[in-house]
């Protein structure tokens, strides 16, 4: 459509006098009407002051001023004759005499779209053909015209631009698919340009993104007529982003692909960035972006921002990416060497989604363990040889477990046990010391009376048995005249030395020395029953001690160090090494007492329950 609203507008000067006349005509270089409708150019023109003729006439030629070329005749007043086209269509509506050549023409059809030109006859040869003219313009639709840009939530107006230019018939105007708009007006008013009129409704209200590209009619109808004319227009509405999707937070596992989607709605398109805790993953000027992790790992765990912007604005949404992953292996501290008494601390430090299960092991119990943290810490106040041993620390969650080791190494100056005892038969002295100790004791048996030490050099010295970290040691002496009258079994390591006496089987040896080698056997075979009763007694009674003795001990370790004390090892003589323990924390004077197994007075010293102490001296009374 080449009718353009924008034409230059021409002065419409009217000229009474104000200038000497010339040969002038005004009329609007544009003038416009729908199909089928009427138009009147508006139409003055003058001539020379000095030319006064009797009567004015005048033709309106179609495209062509020159009579020459033979432009169709609009209308010829002279012979009240037209070209067949225009004929019964026009007519002069203003008075020539008063220099008024406005014509109307009706039934408007494209064809009669074109320039129109005036030639006046004031009779002879003042005939002049003015080179004025006006442009028609025969519409099918009324021009909506919408600003150049529309911002949502800004105020807009769009107005529909209806030419009303034919007396006969006037526009009726209304706006078509209006309903969703926000806060619409609509209002019109008249604008005059160069004599030719138009309409003008006016529609404001306030875009918002859901009018983008939406259709806007401006309907044209002429009462009493069924001529209807539409004009539309699509919105082009400018907003700022909008984040129209995104993932909700999500979990997933380490390893998995993951792609994360925000879809952005703008005009124009945005600048979508992806960021992961301030830094810029990915950006691009697109409709979404897609964050795709190829490979996931613990590290992509945390917050995903998709931010967005145009001139319009920016918006941001977030979402949370929780990767799960099993337990890393636990880092425990480096295997530990501890002085018996020193206080242990081991830490296991380990990192899983969700937080772990901890457990430090020792012997398969569990010592010590926390529900989703990432470390453990076991506390040992006062390492005693019984925590030597391996200990695990296992970490574990719903994607898996894994564990690390380490060794406690407790070091601790030798002890003997009291199973140690020299035993005197037919040829020999055999003397018997069991030591613990760690690391291994040198272990030597003194007999002072003969200034005589015998170690491991020495042929009488055996090494019979090692189970742990106890020593047996074996000295068999060829019996001789006299038989010694004390025995020492000493052990020494590196964090001490201990020197006992073994039992020597006093009553056996009193007895030898008043009633001979026979009298001394039958005594002895007496003793060594009655004493295998004894211990058996003891034993029985003293099950249910034992676990009292255990509990005692805060470290849950306790009941496992059987184990570390080995299978031959019976309960009486754990309980007796219990005793010795405590013995040891006691200062270390009363050392040689324990060649005397007379617990009753032993236990007083070692603070033991009256219960206790009374259940020992049941037994001896037995
Ligand atoms: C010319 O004539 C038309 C039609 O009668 C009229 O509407 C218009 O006002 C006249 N123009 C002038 C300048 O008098
Ligand atoms: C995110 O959404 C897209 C499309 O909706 C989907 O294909 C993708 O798997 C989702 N990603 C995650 C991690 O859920
Ligand atoms: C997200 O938007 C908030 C305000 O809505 C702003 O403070 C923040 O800086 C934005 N974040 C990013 C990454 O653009
Ligand atoms: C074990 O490691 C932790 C932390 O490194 C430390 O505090 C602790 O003292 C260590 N324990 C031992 C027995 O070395
Ligand atoms: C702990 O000691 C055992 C044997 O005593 C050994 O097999 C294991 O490798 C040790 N572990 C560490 C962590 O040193
Ligand atoms: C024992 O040996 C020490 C030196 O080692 C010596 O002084 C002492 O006289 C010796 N005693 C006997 C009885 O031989």
């Amino acid at each position: 459509m080449a009718w353009r609203w924008d034409a230059l507008p021409i002065l419409w000067i009217l000229i009474e006098g104000a200038f000497s006349r010339h040969w002038a005509a005004w009329m609007p270089q544009t003038v416009s009407a729908f199909r089928e409708t009427c138009v009147a150019i508006p139409c003055t023109f003058d001539f020379p002051e000095d030319i006064r003729p009797s009567t004015v006439h005048g033709i309106w030629y179609f495209n062509s001023p020159y009579p020459k070329n033979f432009p169709p005749v609009v209308l010829k007043t002279k012979t009240n004759t037209a070209h067949e086209i225009y004929t019964g269509r026009t007519k002069m509506l203003g008075e020539l005499q008063e220099k008024n050549c406005t014509l109307q023409i009706d039934s408007l059809n494209p064809d009669l779209q074109g320039k129109y030109y005036f030639r006046t006859d004031l009779g002879g040869y003042n005939q002049y053909t003015f080179s004025e003219h006006a442009n028609l313009y025969v519409l099918d639709e009324p021009f909506v015209v919408s600003p150049q840009e529309i911002v949502s939530g800004s105020e807009t107006e769009l107005t529909c631009l209806v030419p009303d230019n034919c007396p006969d018939m006037k526009p009726s105007v209304t706006w078509l698919d209006i309903e969703g708009l926000e806060h619409h007006t609509v209002y019109a008013r008249l604008e005059e340009s160069s004599s030719a009129w138009t309409h003008i409704s006016s529609l404001k209200f306030l875009p918002s993104h859901k009018n983008n590209g939406q259709r806007l009619g401006c309907k044209v109808t002429f009462p009493d007529t069924e001529l209807e004319y539409k004009g539309y227009v699509t919105m082009d509405v400018k907003y700022a982003p909008r984040i129209v999707d995104i993932n909700s937070s999500t979990e997933t596992t380490e390893g998995t692909q993951v792609a994360i989607v925000c879809v952005v709605d703008s005009n124009p398109v945005s600048r979508i960035m992806w960021f992961k805790e301030d830094t810029l993953l990915k950006e691009d000027y697109a409709g979404n972006l897609t964050l795709e992790l190829e490979y996931v790992t613990f590290n992509h765990d945390g917050i995903y921002v998709c931010a967005a912007e145009n001139e319009h604005g920016a918006t941001n949404k977030s979402m949370g990416l929780a990767v799960m992953y099993a337990p890393w292996k636990p880092s425990v501290n480096a295997s530990v060497v501890a002085m018996e008494g020193e206080s242990v601390t081991i830490l296991c430090n380990t990192q899983g989604n969700p937080a772990p299960i901890i457990s430090i092991i020792k012997d398969k119990q569990v010592l010590n363990s926390v529900i989703f943290e990432n470390e453990l810490v076991l506390e040992i106040p006062s390492v005693s040889h019984e925590h030597d041993g391996e200990y695990w620390c296992t970490a574990e969650n719903q994607y898996g477990q894994s564990n690390s080791s380490f060794n406690l190494t407790v070091v601790f100056s030798p002890f003997v046990l009291p199973e140690s005892k020299c035993t005197v038969s037919k040829d020999t002295v055999q003397c018997i010391c069991t030591v613990k100790s760690n690391p291994d004791s040198v272990i030597t048996f003194e007999i002072p009376e003969k200034n005589l030490t015998i170690g491991e050099m020495d042929p009488e010295f055996v090494l019979s048995q090692r189970n742990g970290y106890m020593v047996s040691t074996i000295m068999t002496l060829q019996k001789e005249r006299e038989i010694p009258k004390e025995v020492l079994c000493t052990a020494s390591n590196l964090y001490g030395r201990k020197a006992e006496e073994l039992p020597f089987q006093e009553t056996n040896k009193l007895v030898w020395a008043k009633i001979g080698p026979v009298g001394a056997v039958v005594v002895f075979v007496i003793l060594v029953a009655v004493g295998g009763y004894f211990i058996k007694t003891r034993e029985k009674k003293n099950m249910p001690e034992s676990s009292s003795f255990i509990q005692t001990e805060t470290s849950p370790m306790s009941s496992s160090s059987k184990k570390n004390l080995g299978k031959v090892e019976n309960q009486f003589l754990s309980i007796s090494e219990r005793v010795l323990l405590n013995k040891r924390q006691q200062p270390p004077a009363v050392d040689t007492d324990y060649a005397n197994i007379d617990f009753s007075k032993k236990n007083v010293k070692d603070g033991f329950t009256s219960e206790e102490l009374t259940e020992y001296a049941e037994i001896r009374v037995k």
